[in-house]
């Protein structure tokens, strides 16, 4: 078969390569050309794991080119994997896959099927499916499969090859006999639906994971005015079968490229059709307010952060990734800097991204032991390894005041306990071993 993937993003490209990597010959298109010579070198322009290795491992099978033209013409099939991203109102923005759907009417010489990976509001694959056909300039048609995908960043490679479960959505059975064959050799459960139901898997399994780390959140917010403990109740629950232990994590709210923007288009959709999305909602709005607590928090400690040195370790959205997109980092950094304050900031993989939005403003470190040298106070924003494994007798050894604000509950209360330190966390007893 000859498959061709449309963008070559996170989605994109992970799924041409994990196709690749299953047998099949798949060109990535790009506009960017210097995204393609990058892969052409063998160089992945995103941070993944695994999946430079992958392209090396399959370069016969993979095709990288600009010429979407040239590409579309022979396609069997043809995914779109471009982005969706928010618009000022907070639907999604479908221009990209517009973009495209527009090469491929121009192109196809052939009848091809089209599949949008991409997160689509509902209705979408259908209006897409309308519009190619309405402007192919030699008479032949596409059909539209809605095949959402699930992976997660920093595991994208793994969530693909061993997902959960593909969805797919189609309006006939030819098209779901020719996506079987494309997906043949993954040996995964198909959900097999209308392309409505499709879209709305994937926008109402995201927004239901981040409705979960809410819900978990403003419990941890109780938590730490009633004297429980997040971490316990957690794992209570998360024994519940019915309930399950994942994505119960208690943090700075949820950020990246996908719950933001997918919740915010959801409850926007919800409207259009005079429906509220209520619970969606409060998920965006309890969100919003958490992943600017720890900031709440220091003003006990320092009405004003102005002068003062702060330690910030850790600045993506999430561990193993160098994503920035609404990471909660970049909520509290203009506050802090707003006051005057003089920041340190440590982060092994994202901090070449945060040097191009804040080139001069931050000093960038390359240890912790620079980072919080004579910090007044330290900020964790992201869980990394080399945060959750680190010597925590280093807060006190090497900063001028040690008070630890923990986004991501890093450490164990009763190891911070030993410490000479104040040490706060999310839904867990603070630590206050130091006079302030
Ligand atoms: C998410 C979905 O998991 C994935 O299925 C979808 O395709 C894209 O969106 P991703 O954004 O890469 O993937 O990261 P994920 O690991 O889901 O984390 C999202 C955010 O939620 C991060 O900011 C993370 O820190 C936060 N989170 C996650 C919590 O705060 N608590 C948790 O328990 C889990």
């Amino acid at each position: 078969m000859n498959l061709v993937v449309a963008g070559t993003g996170y989605v994109g490209l992970v799924t041409a390569v994990c196709l690749a990597e299953k047998g099949h010959k798949v060109t990535c298109v790009d506009v960017d050309e210097k995204k393609i010579n990058l892969m052409r070198e063998g160089k992945s322009p995103i941070y993944e794991e695994g999946l430079e290795e992958l392209m090396h491992k399959n370069k016969e099978k993979l095709h990288y080119t600009t010429e979407s033209g040239k590409a579309y013409q022979n396609a069997d099939v043809i995914f779109i994997g471009v982005g969706t991203p928010e618009k000022k109102d907070g639907s999604a923005n479908l221009k990209y896959v517009y973009d495209v759907a527009k090469e491929i009417a121009q192109n196809i010489q052939k009848d091809t099927y089209v599949v949008i990976k991409s997160t689509v509001p509902i209705g979408t694959n259908k209006k897409i499916e309308k519009y190619i056909n309405a402007n192919t300039t030699n008479g032949h048609t596409v059909e539209i499969i809605s095949n959402p995908e699930f992976l997660s960043q920093g595991t994208a490679v793994r969530d693909t090859l061993h997902a959960q479960r593909i969805v797919l959505g189609a309006n006939t059975e030819k098209a779901i006999q020719v996506m079987k064959q494309v997906y043949d050799q993954f040996g995964i459960e198909y959900v097999i639906t209308n392309r409505e139901s499709a879209e709305m898997i994937k926008y109402a399994s995201n927004d239901f994971l981040a409705l979960k780390i809410s819900y978990i959140n403003e419990i941890a917010n109780l938590c730490e005015v009633v004297g429980a403990d997040i971490t316990d109740v957690a794992k209570g629950m998360g024994l519940d079968s019915r309930i399950g232990n994942k994505f119960l994590n208690a943090g700075i709210g949820y950020g990246g490229s996908c719950f933001p923007k997918d919740t915010k288009a959801l409850h926007w959709l919800g409207n259009y059709y005079d429906y509220e999305l209520k619970t969606v909602k409060a998920a965006i709005e309890v969100n919003e307010n958490q992943k600017i607590k720890l900031i709440k928090k220091a003003r006990k400690y320092y009405e004003t952060f102005e002068g003062l040195n702060v330690a910030v370790l850790g600045l993506a959205f999430k561990p193993n990734t160098d994503d920035l997109r609404e990471a909660p980092s970049l909520d509290c950094m203009p506050i802090l800097l707003e006051d005057g304050a003089h920041i340190k900031a440590y982060d092994p993989v994202a901090q070449a991204n945060y040097k191009k939005i804040y080139p001069t403003e931050i000093e960038y470190c390359n240890s912790i032991e620079d980072t919080l040298k004579d910090a007044d106070i330290c900020f964790i924003f992201t869980e990394w390894d080399f945060v959750k494994n680190m010597d925590t007798s280093l807060f006190v050894k090497y900063m001028k005041k040690p008070i630890i604000l923990d986004g991501r509950n890093c450490f164990a209360i009763d190891k911070m306990e030993k410490e000479k330190l104040i040490y706060e966390s999310i839904g867990r007893k603070a630590v206050t071993n130091l006079s302030c």
